[in-house]
């Protein structure tokens, strides 16, 4: 039977990579996000064969979870997978940081993918699997980081909670942790000669993360494979937070 897997922020950066790789996997996935268009031209540009549907929603609405899961039931079925990858950040430090930039980032990055674990978890079964979008920003904090670092670090408390809660039904909850990758979301910031060194130096690789970087780790998770991965945090960094590598390239420059 196919599998079916919900993907927040399809139409985004990472999001469009993870539903390539699902697609190319086999399976059935269900995109969301706010902009039709963009979900429209991604459905257009999939090859043929694989099955795509959208949900177009702002997923911090009140009804956003059931118009996202219903969809799904109606189109695939139950889902197999949840990818909660939708986000959103605001850059300022604590002190300079407004309750209008709390709470926007709060709905977006932890409420909503709170909400949709709460809608999507009866649905699921033996083999099912979440995979959160957290941040190395969550594990190690960041400057400016603020509100952001806070709500990917509430994400990984809620993927933790999870594990141990649905494990035993044999529900799967992990985290994906990415580094800075080159997405419409860091889109400004690559202009900057230091902002580039800096990320691509502080790694082994010499080189940016790329979005299917990101979408091998969810589709690993979200396989067979990843059978006995529970409850863990894998950030996709080139080994940044553990080594704190500085690359001799980046050194010599
Ligand atoms: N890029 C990085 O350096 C980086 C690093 C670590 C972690 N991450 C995380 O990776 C995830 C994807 O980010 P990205 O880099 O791919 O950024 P992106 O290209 O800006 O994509 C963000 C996605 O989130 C969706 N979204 C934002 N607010 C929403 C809302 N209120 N309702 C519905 N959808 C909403 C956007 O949907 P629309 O299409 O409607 O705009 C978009 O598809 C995020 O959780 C981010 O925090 C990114």
């Amino acid at each position: 039977m196919t599998e079916v897997a919900i993907v927040t922020g399809a139409a985004g950066g990472i999001g469009e990579a993870i539903v390539r790789t699902l697609a190319a996997q086999g399976v059935a996935v269900v995109g969301t996000g706010r902009s039709a268009d963009k979900l429209e031209r991604l459905a257009a540009s999939l090859d043929t064969g694989m099955a795509f549907s959208h949900v177009v929603a702002d997923i911090t609405e009140a009804d956003a979870p059931q118009r996202i899961v219903g969809h799904c039931l109606e189109r695939f079925g139950k889902p197999n997978y949840l990818v909660n990858n939708a986000g959103a950040g605001a850059w300022a430090p604590v002190h300079a940081t407004s309750d209008a930039m709390l709470d926007e980032v709060i709905a977006i990055s932890l409420r909503a993918p709170f909400r949709l674990c709460r809608e999507v978890i009866p649905y699921m079964s033996r083999g099912c699997a979440v995979v959160n979008i957290g941040s190395t920003f969550g594990i190690m904090g960041g400057m400016d980081g603020g509100i952001y670092c806070a709500v990917k670090a509430g994400l990984k408390g809620l993927t933790q909670t999870m594990a141990a809660q649905y494990g035993e039904q044999g529900i799967r909850s992990n985290l994906v942790a990415p580094t800075v990758v080159r997405t419409p979301m860091t889109e400004g910031a690559w202009d900057y000669p230091a902002f580039q060194r800096i990320n691509q130096g502080l790694t082994p690789f010499y080189r940016d993360c790329r979005p299917e970087d990101v979408a091998n780790a969810v589709a690993f998770l979200c396989s067979d494979k990843g059978e006995f991965i529970n409850g863990q945090v894998l950030p996709v960094d080139g080994g940044w937070s553990t080594t704190r590598m500085i690359n001799s390239r980046f050194l010599a420059q």
